[in-house]
């Protein structure tokens, strides 16, 4: 039970105003924020188009944050080396989309990132099984991915208490990162579950000052 532990806001950039990402970057660094979500679709893993690595490359010169890249596009083996090289401090690879899950993820560490595993909502934990040791951290999508604004689906509660078992029972320091219609209202449970990390695009951008906002996630995770 991650009863004392604050969880980390991850603010998701698919919701933030992209004519404008540098001054977006530097409000979150300025209200507290220490992570950045970049949230990357190729418009065939998922049926929409963000951005890619010129972009984050660009922003990577005017912040400071920590970059938590997730890669929602099909065969990422193809830009992981692109994509460090742009400055993402973690990469977040699909499941679904690695026919050799194994050896993307080594070749995230050997590249000088974090390697990290996202699962759509249908796939199960098992998956994880032989690479949980090798994860700094698991995203698990408690939306269908493409979009944001989206309701958060229900049965995330389960899987997220399921892989923190996983996670204790290998002794592994592995971070669960929960991703897709996070609200504040539901934050004190996803900690509870045992969740480190929350994304949040809609729900934490559409409320300024971000400052105000971070607050009011972090203090409804310990209320
Ligand atoms: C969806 C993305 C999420 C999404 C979260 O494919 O992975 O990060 O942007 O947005 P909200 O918080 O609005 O559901
Ligand atoms: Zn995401």
């Amino acid at each position: 039970m991650n009863t004392d532990k604050k969880p980390i806001l991850s603010p998701s950039l698919l919701s933030a105003d992209f004519s404008n990402l540098a001054g977006e970057l530097n409000a979150l660094e300025e209200a507290g924020l220490t992570w950045v979500h970049w949230d990357v679709m190729d418009g065939s893993f998922v049926p929409n188009i963000t951005f890619g690595t010129p972009v984050i490359a660009g922003c990577r010169k005017k912040s400071g944050l920590f970059f938590d890249v997730h890669l929602m596009i099909e065969d990422p083996d193809r830009y992981l080396e692109n994509f460090v090289r742009a400055g993402a401090d973690l990469l977040c690879v699909h499941a679904e989309a690695c026919r050799h899950l194994e050896r993307t993820l080594s070749e995230i560490s050997r590249l000088g990132a974090k390697p990290a595993v996202a699962l759509n909502p249908h796939t199960p934990l098992e998956i994880l099984e032989y690479v949980l040791p090798q994860l700094d951290l698991v995203l698990i999508m408690s939306v269908n991915p493409g979009f944001g604004g989206q309701k958060f689906i229900p049965f995330s509660l389960e899987k997220i208490r399921r892989l923190k078992s996983m996670i204790t029972a290998r002794d592994c320091k592995t971070l669960i990162q929960v991703d897709g219609g996070v609200p504040p209202d539901n934050t004190r449970e996803l900690t509870e579950c045992g969740a480190d990390v929350l994304v949040s695009g809609s729900a934490f951008f559409a409320h300024p000052p971000y400052q105000k906002r971070l607050e009011t996630f972090i203090t409804a995770a310990k209320d």
